[in-house]
């Protein structure tokens, strides 16, 4: 199969384009399209055979549910059972990158729920995806639209390396803005409970709802360790081919170290690469590492985090160090993703003591 790629404006002039994409979907086919979090591998969510397709191509296990986009808040009422605090959470976060599970209608095949009687929905706030979706029947069932296992795809160039000739079409609506996938609370029980965490923090998720437990899935390493409740956390995440280690504790002992790291790597003359804060890519330079500098403050580090995991690859780097990114109201989503891309390989670092491995 051909793969097309087409540019949205995210106006009037993608006219023809939804027309064409909403002309696939209809037919059960399968269009990749950006969102303001990471691109989606859209199909229709009410056809059990575009579900079984989406898993075709990201060659994702089945029994991970797939979260339903539609386009307008009113229409979550056509695939699931009313809970009350559904417009309470899209009056503050809808179209926005907040994803609640709720009780399924029986509309929503179980293809698309991963045999669950919950259902996923998510209403995004970007234009493209808003008209592709309301162009498309109103109800979109899109994963990430990466090959399972892989990072999440934030440029259309990921998309079309990870699913060239297994897609017709992608919708190229440029960088997204956020970088990392929507937050998922998930609302089938009397406790809201925070299944990803994602741009909207739990302190705001808090200020809505009230309280809100955090599934322990949600610290990066519990999957290794149990059941989690979003079955997808239990699989290996966002890897890039390289062995990726995060070091966390104070700065300068992070720092050295790395930097002991790479001078080990060196020696065994294994690629090495680093991810880092901006400001202390200078540190890193005598180690003939290859540096990849996330940027500044979280909303930088989020949006540059699953590229510059590709870009390691593209190099063939072997061992990657990263920093680690706990500050601000990102820190929770970010050390999240990285570290199910490190599988679970964080060190604390310490000055005295022997570095603690959090495996
Ligand atoms: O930002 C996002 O949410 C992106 C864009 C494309 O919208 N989508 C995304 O989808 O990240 P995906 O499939 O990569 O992640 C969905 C997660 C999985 O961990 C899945 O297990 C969980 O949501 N999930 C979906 N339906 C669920 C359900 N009914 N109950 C519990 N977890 C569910
Ligand atoms: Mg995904």
């Amino acid at each position: 199969m051909k793969t097309e790629v087409f540019r949205a404006c995210g106006d009037e002039r993608d006219s023809e384009l939804m027309e064409r994409a909403g002309r696939i979907i209809r037919e059960g086919g399968l269009v990749a399209f950006p969102t303001e979090t990471v691109y989606g591998l859209g199909g229709d969510a009410l056809n059990p055979m575009s579900a079984r397709k989406i898993y075709a191509a990201k060659g994702r296990p089945s029994d991970n549910p797939l979260i339903v986009h539609i386009a307008d808040t009113a229409d979550i009422e056509y695939i699931a059972e009313s809970d009350e605090r559904v417009p309470l959470l899209a009056r503050h976060f809808w179209p926005g990158p907040l994803t609640v599970v709720v009780r399924k209608k029986d509309i929503v095949p179980f293809e698309t729920t991963g045999g669950l009687k919950s259902v996923a929905v998510r209403f995004p706030s970007h234009p493209v995806s808003r008209s592709f979706i309301s162009r498309s029947g109103g109800f979109i069932a899109a994963p990430s639209a990466n090959l399972s296992g892989r990072p999440s795809c934030t440029r259309a160039e990921h998309v079309l390396r990870d699913l060239d000739g297994k897609i017709p079409l992608i919708i190229d609506g440029g960088k997204v803005g956020i970088g990392l996938e929507s937050t998922i609370v998930d609302l089938t029980g009397e406790e809201a409970v925070l299944l990803r965490p994602g741009f909207y923090s739990v302190e705001e998720l808090r200020e809505v709802l009230g309280d809100i437990r955090i599934d322990p899935a949600v610290d990066g390493t519990e999957h290794l360790k149990g059941r989690p409740r979003a079955p997808g956390m239990k699989y290996r995440h966002y890897a890039p081919g390289g062995e990726l280690t995060v070091f966390s504790g104070e700065e300068r002992v992070v720092r050295e170290r790395i930097l002991a790291e790479c001078r080990k790597a060196l020696e065994n003359r294994s690629r090495s690469g680093i991810l880092c804060r901006s400001s202390h890519k200078a540190f890193y330079e005598e180690t003939g590492a290859f540096v990849i500098p996330l940027g500044e403050d979280g909303e930088e580090i989020a949006k540059n985090l699953f590229g510059a995991l590709r870009t390691m690859d593209e190099r063939n780097i072997e061992s990657i160090y990263s920093e680690a990114f706990e500050e601000g109201p990102l820190g929770m989503a970010i050390m999240n993703r990285l570290k199910r891309a490190a599988g679970g390989r964080i060190i604390i670092c310490n000055e005295t003591l022997k570095d603690t491995e959090n495996t």
